[in-house]
């Protein structure tokens, strides 16, 4: 593939070499409503399994790749453009990609799933009251938000679009752990049907 600023893409052996579908598990979903969680403690399963993965979390990738990014709409958009990328390269390589974001933007998501690809893009909705979200606040975050110390916090003064039809949805106040485990771990198989 060439393009008008003369770089061409070297396409990988790993596509032809590989016998397991990589996949990007995208979770989306409020502050506090578990995609973290859910995503290393699937990332242990699958590790003990022995299948290669790679967890990409907000808060790990904005201390990094994405330090130069804030909140408004724009650079969130910039984040998930940048994590889908770096997602797409990793499921080039063979591994599963546990994605934690926010991505509370339908469009941003949209963007990851062109990004990846429709056949190894999985939607995960992880969803929780909001009060509970905020019950939780394992960063203190909420707190903070309705004190005035920090404007634009998702699910107080900024929206989340949740997902329309995703693959997945787990409502974490309800359904326990390991029962959130088994259903993505379906997914990893192949066995996915919407759930
Ligand atoms: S996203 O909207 O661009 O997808 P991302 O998942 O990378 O967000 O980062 C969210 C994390 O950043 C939250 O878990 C929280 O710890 C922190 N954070 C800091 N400020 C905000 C804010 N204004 N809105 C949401 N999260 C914030």
């Amino acid at each position: 593939m060439a393009c008008e600023r003369n770089l061409t893409w070297h396409p990988t052996a790993h596509r032809d070499a590989d016998t397991r579908r990589p996949l990007t598990l995208w979770f989306t979903g409020l502050s506090g409503s578990g995609k973290s969680t859910l995503a290393f403690a699937l990332e242990r399963r699958l590790l003990d399994a022995g299948i290669a993965c790679c967890v990409l979390d907000g808060d790990n990738i904005r201390h990094g790749l994405c330090s130069d990014l804030g909140f408004d709409a724009q650079s969130r958009a910039e984040n998930i453009r940048r994590v889908a990328e770096v997602a797409r390269l990793m499921n080039d390589a063979g591994l599963v990609v546990m994605a934690a974001f926010i991505s509370p933007y339908q469009r941003d998501r949209e963007m990851a799933r062109r990004i990846i690809g429709v056949e190894r893009f999985r939607e995960i909705h992880v969803s929780a009251p909001l009060a509970i979200c905020e019950g939780r606040d394992p960063k203190g975050l909420y707190r903070k938000a309705r004190a005035g110390m920090l404007s634009g916090f998702t699910g107080v003064d900024d929206p989340y679009e949740s997902p329309r039809e995703p693959e997945v949805a787990l409502n974490t106040a309800e359904v326990a752990l390991e029962e959130c485990l088994e259903r993505l771990l379906a997914q990893v198989r192949g066995e996915g049907g919407a759930s």
